[in-house]
């Protein structure tokens, strides 16, 4: 690494936001942490006067230059069609790695470290795909659908992040969280690309959870888990159970990887109940900072500075949100200050993980266009139409209507109802919505067929959205309906 001075893009955020991220700062200047600040408007207020993405184009092209997003929290105004600027961020820049860690703090009681049962757990979490694509759409009144998007490529990046960050740190197991035993296809997906990858890391030990056994083992034994690769929706929710298990939110860090940008956070929000009354607990915000000194290569002052909180924490200073109650609780700054006074010593019960100088941080390259990740070419073939549509007729009403203007080559296959088949089989007791799916298939036909067929249906059907039935490399690429 040069030993110039790097600048970061540093965004307080709304609420507790300023208030916390001055006292980090102060602590990085007694450090003596060799970066440069480019305060950057960013949050509510810039919502407010009227900038529809939450920053200034000044924001957008320091974080661009400068490739660090440092920032706190940050209100996302109420309201339909506003998207949150903190999932806006992830997304825009491609941070497709969100990692949190969780470890057991001395001086922060649970009923783990009670128990002596040690947690030091890594999360890595989709970023940009899954249901966080807020592809959602309302079919009438009463029905709503959300499409989820996982891509191979998607897949690739954040797990090889995962088993990257294992070999570089010496972790020894990485472990795939899914649901691929419902979600065949998009799970699915995620799960195969899991193995294929940890084939390139033969001294990693691999293996896979479903992720409803993996919450209830996290919290039966927190021990047995390293690292943790997951879609992003099942990730958000892992990581707030591993949150509880070592004391809140409080305490966990996390970073938003990319190849160009990296955004670095605390994972807590505004807390507006609390803001302006400086007695918020800047640690989440601090432990994101130690991640992005280590991002950085900035070993020495991540050290140091960890050394000194974890050490602060020990002995037993702690802001009003958690510690030994019979010990009086201090403010945010004067628990700033009591970090700097411990600068240089080190916490007796927890060993800091020893890491070497493998940053691989370089300013962002700014590309000439958007880059498509094109995969592996393939042959497709269309052998069907889903059509989905609502109605209040019954399923076999339906068939009736349909079966009236088809044409007599074309197969109706099926009729399902919220995934599950109602028409041909299925029971009298499947209550149905009014939000329907109807299968249909014949060989050999274009999508320009498909459309048009799509197209005299809609004089029967009242069809919202379409989706074909592939074959891809002559495998069949589309889910079955429940009870088939
Ligand atoms: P919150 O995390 O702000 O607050 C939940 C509770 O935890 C409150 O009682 C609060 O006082 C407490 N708390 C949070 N951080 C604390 C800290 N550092 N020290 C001491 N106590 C702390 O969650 P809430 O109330 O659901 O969200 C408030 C706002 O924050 C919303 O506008 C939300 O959109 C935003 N938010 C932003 C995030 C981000 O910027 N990454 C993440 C989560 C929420």
């Amino acid at each position: 690494m040069s030993t110039e001075k790097l600048t970061i893009s540093v965004a307080k955020g709304d609420g507790i936001g300023p208030e916390i991220m001055d006292a980090v700062l102060s602590i990085f200047n007694a450090a003596e942490v060799p970066l440069n600040y480019e305060v950057i408007g960013m949050g509510k207020s810039y919502y407010d006067q009227g900038f529809g993405n939450g920053m200034t184009p000044e924001a957008m092209q320091s974080i661009e230059r400068n490739g660090i997003l440092y920032k706190g929290p940050m209100e996302t105004p109420k309201g339909k069609g506003v998207k949150s600027i903190n999932v806006t961020a992830r997304k825009v820049w491609s941070t497709y790695a969100n990692r949190r860690h969780f470890r057991t703090l001395e001086g922060v009681d649970t009923v783990y470290s009670k128990a002596g049962i040690p947690i030091d757990i890594t999360i890595v979490r989709e970023n940009i795909e899954d249901t966080y694509g807020g592809i959602e759409h309302m079919l009438s009144k009463d029905v709503a659908l959300s499409r989820r998007f996982i891509t191979r490529q998607g897949c690739e990046q954040v797990i090889r992040f995962a088993f990257e960050m294992a070999k570089k740190e010496g972790f020894k197991k990485v472990s795939c969280g899914h649901k691929a035993n419902i979600m065949k296809l998009t799970d699915g997906l995620f799960l195969d690309v899991f193995y294929e990858i940890a084939k390139e890391y033969p001294n990693i030990q691999a293996d896979d959870v479903i992720v409803d056994a993996l919450c209830m083992k996290l919290v039966q034994s927190p021990q047995d888990f390293e690292v943790v690769v997951l879609t992003n929706l099942q990730g958000d929710i892992v990581s707030d159970l591993c949150a509880g298990l070592v004391g809140g939110l409080g305490f966990a860090p996390s970073t938003n990887v990319g190849d160009n940008i990296s955004i670095f956070e605390a994972v807590h929000g505004t807390a507006p109940d609390i803001a302006g009354k400086n007695i918020a607990n800047p640690t989440s915000l601090l432990m994101s900072g130690i991640m992005m000194l280590r991002h950085l290569g900035l070993l020495k002052e991540a050290r140091a500075i960890e050394g000194a909180l974890l050490y602060t924490i020990e002995s037993g200073v702690h802001t009003g949100d958690f510690g030994d109650r019979s010990i009086p609780s201090v403010d945010t700054t004067a628990f700033a200050k009591a970090i700097i006074g411990n600068l240089g010593k080190l916490p007796s019960n927890i060993t800091l993980r020893e890491t070497e100088d493998r940053s691989e941080f370089h300013l962002p390259v700014r590309p000439d266009h958007q880059r498509v990740m094109i995969g592996h070419t393939s042959e497709v073939e269309v052998e069907g139409i889903d059509l989905f549509f609502t109605s209040e007729l019954t399923a076999n009403e339906i068939a009736e209507q349909l079966l009236k203007v088809l044409p007599s080559e074309t197969k109706l296959v099926s009729l399902t109802n919220r995934g599950t088949v109602v028409w041909p089989d299925g029971s009298v007791y499947t209550e149905c919505s009014t939000g329907y799916g109807v299968r249909l298939t014949q060989k050999g036909q274009s999508k320009s067929f498909w459309w048009s067929l799509t197209d005299k249906l809609s004089g029967v059907i009242n069809v919202s959205s379409t989706e074909f039935l592939n074959r891809i490399d002559g495998q069949r690429a589309y889910s079955v309906g429940q009870g088939k």
